[in-house]
C-alpha cells in the first residue's frame, strides 16, 4: 500500500477506548528497543511518525494508528525492559491479554525479534501466547543490516527453532535502514486485512 494519510487515533489502555470504526487491525509486538516504531515508520514512509523511543519501557499504552481509513496498526508497548516495576509489568500483562483475547477486528500479529541474537524466553512466551489465541503470526527479524548476508539463513533457522514456529507462521528478515523486507511485510498485511 502506498500510504499518505496516517493518524494516531488513540493511545488506549482499556477496551472502552479502542477505536470503533471496525477497520481490520494488525498489532506489532516485541521487546523494548527491537524496532517496532521503526518498522511502522518504514511501512508508512515516514521518518519519525511513530515515536522511536528515548525512554524505553515508558510507553504503556496501545497506540492505534489509522492507516488511510482502511486499517489500524497497533503499536504494543515493548516487554523485557529491566527497569519496569513488577506492578507495571502486571498491568502490561493484563492489558495485552485483554486486547488479544477480546479484540474482534484483530487479524494478525507481527512479532518482532532482533535477528542478530537468539530469541529470548519472553519472545518465545509471546509466540506461545499467540499460538494459544490462534492468531496469524508474522515474525519479523529486525536490524538485518547489522548481520552479514552469509548469516541470514542461519539467523532464520535459529529464530524458527527457538521460537517453535509452526509451518504456517511466516518469517521475514527486515531492516529499517535498507528497507529490505518492506514489500513482503506489506504483502502479508494486505493478505490478512483484505
Ligand atoms: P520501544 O518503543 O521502547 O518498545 O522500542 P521500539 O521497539 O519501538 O524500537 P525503536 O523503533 O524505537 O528502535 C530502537 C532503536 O533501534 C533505535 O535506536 C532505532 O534507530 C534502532 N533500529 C530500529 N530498527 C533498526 C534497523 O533495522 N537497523 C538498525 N541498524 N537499527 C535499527
Ligand atoms: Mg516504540
Amino acid at each position: 500500500m502506498d500510504v499518505h494519510n496516517v493518524e494516531l487515533t488513540i493511545s488506549a489502555v482499556r477496551p472502552e477506548q479502542y477505536p470503533e470504526q471496525g477497520y481490520p487491525e494488525i498489532a506489532l509486538s516485541g521487546r523494548s528497543n527491537v524496532g517496532k516504531s521503526s518498522l511502522i515508520n518504514t511501512l508508512i514512509n515516514r521518518k519519525n511518525y511513530a515515536r522511536t523511543s528515548s525512554q524505553p519501557g515508558k510507553t504503556q499504552t496501545l497506540n492505534f494508528y489509522n492507516i488511510e481509513d482502511e486499517l489500524y496498526f497497533v503499536d504494543v508497548p515493548g516487554y523485557g525492559y529491566a527497569k519496569v516495576s513488577k506492578k507495571d509489568r502486571e498491568k502490561w500483562g493484563k492489558m495485552i491479554e485483554t486486547y488479544f483475547e477480546t479484540r474482534k477486528p484483530l487479524r494478525g500479529v507481527i512479532s518482532l525479534v532482533d535477528a542478530r541474537h537468539e530469541p529470548t524466553e519472553l519472545d518465545k512466551q509471546m509466540i506461545e501466547f499467540l499460538h494459544y489465541y490462534e492468531l496469524p503470526i508474522l515474525v519479523v527479524g529486525t536490524k538485518v543490516d547489522k548481520i552479514a548476508r552469509g548469516k541470514w539463513n542461519k539467523s532464520e533457522s535459529t529464530i524458527r527453532r527457538k521460537l517453535g514456529l509452526h509451518k504456517e507462521d511466516q518469517l521475514i528478515l527486515f531492516s529499517a535502514v535498507t528497507k529490505q523486507g518492506k514489500e513482503k511485510i506489506w504483502d502479508w498485511i494486505e493478505q490478512h486485512t483484505n
